[in-house]
């Protein structure tokens, strides 16, 4: 009779190191403060879809927690292209505001490219604009986009070394697949991205040191897949047949043959929350010191 092994992977607690960057963030804000200067991030909802509701919310939550000052600009979805434009202008010129988010997806009369390029890049906290890819691409300083920056602390926060190593990247989308890797190709991994197209994803995975799964489906990634000690961080966000939270990993499967591992929820999801403030009080820090205030 076959034996389940007992899970052996150190679970990455992305509540815990949230929490831990988060007071980090209060000092640093609390510094700013003691020179006048409050950081601040405007999210902007147009539409009511009931998820980006909560993520809003969420948000706005976590800066006032931080001590950053937050405005929510809600919007009905028949706000127009022109209406949402001008607003990100005000914005980009309110010197009180540092970081700005709009909320995707946005309503299907609006073109959410043109709106994230009209965000000054110096207030593109989420790391959306061309700018900021560009940036990340070419390793000068920018904004990372905060769920992959997340990954990328969760990863740090073990020590662990990325030279040399191999990264396989599971998804290629333009907010977590393909920035992770220019993260993890930074840190001088060896770097392969895979996606819906790919012929043998087990043959990659197996060969993994260090998995990103970032794909938004359940089971994306089985134990099977996964080479004895390997990291594995899990990006999804999906329900399985309870309507529970979970992940693209299988996280009871592969829990027993990863060495590191994040769990869902409790992983990537409080991290990216986390660096959205740490973006918004970096956006104000610059800000600062480029008006000779810091
Ligand atoms: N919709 C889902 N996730 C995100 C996010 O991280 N940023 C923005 N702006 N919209 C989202």
């Amino acid at each position: 009779m076959a034996i389940t092994p007992p899970p052996t992977a150190h679970i990455i607690d992305g509540n815990a190191l949230g929490a831990k960057l988060r007071a980090d963030v209060s000092r640093r804000t609390a510094a700013l403060q003691a020179r006048g200067i409050t950081p601040g991030l405007a999210v902007v909802l147009v539409g009511d879809n009931p998820a980006s509701q909560v993520y809003v919310r969420n948000k706005v939550k976590a800066c006032t927690d931080g001590g950053l000052h937050s405005v929510l600009d809600r919007y009905p979805a028949t706000m127009t292209e022109a209406e949402l434009l001008a607003r990100i202008d005000a914005l980009n010129h309110d010197n009180s505001i540092h970081g700005i988010l709009v909320q995707l997806p946005l309503p299907a009369h609006i073109d959410a490219h043109k709106v994230i390029e009209a965000i000054s890049p110096a207030k593109d906290v989420d790391g959306f604009h061309v700018a900021s890819a560009g940036a990340l691409m070419v390793g000068q300083p920018g904004f990372w986009p905060c769920t992959p920056y997340g990954c990328m602390k969760m990863i740090e926060s073990i020590g662990y070394d990325l030279r040399g190593k191999h990264a396989v990247v599971i998804g290629r989308s333009n907010i977590v697949g393909k920035p992770m890797a220019l993260m993890l190709l930074q840190k001088n991994a060896t770097v392969t991205i895979c996606h819906s197209a790919t012929a043998d994803l087990k043959a990659m995975t197996l060969q993994a040191d260090v998995i990103v799964a970032a794909v938004g489906k359940r089971n994306v990634l089985t134990a099977d897949m996964v080479k004895p000690g390997a990291v594995v961080i899990d990006v999804g966000m999906n329900r399985n047949d309870e309507g529970k939270l979970c992940g693209d990993v299988d996280f009871d499967g592969v829990s027993r043959v990863a060495g590191f591992i994040t769990p869902v929820p409790g992983g990537v999801g409080p991290m990216t929350i986390t660096m959205l403030l740490v973006n918004t009080l970096e956006a104000a820090e610059r800000d600062a010191a480029q008006r000779g205030l810091a």
